[in-house]
């Protein structure tokens, strides 16, 4: 179908939520997206920090395509070996006891707020349901993962209230306004390690250790999202391992499923327990292709040490991003970056960088986010620096 027939189709059918770069994405391959006329883009958002082992991953694609001949789905009554093979890769790989598969990003946090609530009430009573996370955190878009999200006033909450209580939000990176925060009814504290959608914010390792010691004197759960930063993106498997902070419980989704969806929460046995039969479910969870897309994608994450990749070129590529017109700060880990503008210009850049052949984000009105495939190398690299270059200038307003 040609590109002007498929946006009019995209235009008279589709809900106005996004605008869309103007072409075709019709294959991937490796670290690049290839449009309807055969031109390729250079993908340094990866389908938003999925994308990790790369487009169209030769192992990926073969464990999907074998598993779609043998079962496409069973449902949660059956025994699956695929089920079983990416839980037991997973959890040993990250150091947890017990995984909870979902479908998505926002469905892992969902699960991951129910959890922690019905622990609350179970062992301290029902008030005790509370939990506090960060200001401009970004946790999903279901009624509660949004009541989680610290952005008031922004078209992802404006209107969607009354929101589900029991939320409040502290300070990222500042301890103090944690600890205010906290009640005799806060049961957890959510955040993410590195704020992604919020503008790409690491998290101080002082500030992540400070909660860690916060939760366990006053007897509250740590919950990371690691929806984002996830399988390698950070530098590490997941980032709480390069923090040496571990929370009580984590979520994960994008990456790990190499372009499928699912997601999944890990939490250690005892908290596990908090869910017995009939307390949590869903249709699709742990559906067979998707955990076979998983354990092959992971694999290749963890074999083709493509979190340590990330680490060392992520830090050369910050130094060199540095040199960039109308810099203000890079700042991020691993191949999670942010480039902050002294101009309100990202969401142009972004559209500029599509025409030059690269993709990206903007997360904020001054801030381009890259989250490329992890097997980028340092050639894909320059050509970014040389496009993002030439795409800020042409938009620059002084
Ligand atoms: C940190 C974080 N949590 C949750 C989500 C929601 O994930 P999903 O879009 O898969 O529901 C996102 C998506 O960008 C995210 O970045």
């Amino acid at each position: 179908m040609k590109k002007e027939e498929l946006k009019k189709l995209y235009d008279t059918y589709f809900y106005d939520t996004f605008k869309r770069f103007d072409f075709v994405a019709e294959t991937g391959d490796g670290v690049y997206v290839i449009d309807e006329e055969g031109n390729k883009y250079l993908d340094f958002m990866a389908g938003i920090a999925v994308n990790s082992a790369g487009h169209c991953n030769k192992r990926v694609v073969e464990a999907i395509v074998e598993q779609a001949g043998k079962m496409l789905h069973a449902s949660n009554y059956c025994y699956t070996e695929p089920a079983a093979r990416a839980a037991k890769l997973i959890l040993d790989s990250i150091g947890f006891d017990k995984i909870y598969f979902q479908n998505s990003g926002a469905e892992a946090n969902e699960a991951m707020i129910k959890l922690a609530r019905k622990y609350g009430k179970d062992h301290f009573g029902p008030n005790r349901y509370h939990i506090v996370t960060a200001k401009n955190s970004f946790h999903g878009r279901t009624l509660a993962t949004l009541a989680a999200t610290g952005q008031p006033g922004t078209p992802i909450q404006a209107n969607y209230d009354p929101f589900v209580p029991g939320f409040t939000y502290a300070e990222f990176n500042n301890l103090k306004s944690f600890e205010d925060a906290v009640t005799e009814d806060t049961i957890a504290i959510m955040v993410e390690p590195v704020q992604g959608e919020g503008g790409v914010y690491p998290a101080d390792p002082e500030f992540l250790k400070g909660l860690r010691k916060l939760c366990d004197e006053k007897q509250m759960l740590l919950l990371f999202d690691e929806v984002q930063t996830g399988w390698g993106r950070t530098g590490s498997l997941m980032a709480y391992m390069g923090y040496g902070v571990k929370p009580d419980a984590v979520s994960m989704a994008k990456a790990m499923g190499g372009g499928l969806p699912i997601g999944a929460m890990c939490t250690t046995t005892e908290l596990a327990k908090t869910f017995g039969p009939g307390a949590h479910g869903s249709t699709y969870a742990g559906n067979p292709i998707a955990c076979a897309a998983s354990y092959a994608q992971i694999s290749e994450i963890i074999d083709r040490k493509l979190s340590e990749h990330a680490d060392t070129l992520g830090r050369a590529f910050m130094k060199k991003l540095e040199t960039l017109p109308l810099v203000k700060e890079v700042r991020g880990r691993g191949l999670m970056i942010g480039i902050e503008l002294t101009q309100d210009i990202a969401n142009d850049v972004k559209y500029k960088a599509v025409e030059l052949g690269l993709m990206t984000t903007a997360v904020r009105p001054a801030v381009i986010r890259l989250v490329p495939p992890l097997i980028i190398e340092e050639s894909h690299c320059d050509e970014a620096i040389r496009i993002l270059t030439e795409a800020i200038n042409a938009c620059r307003k002084d």
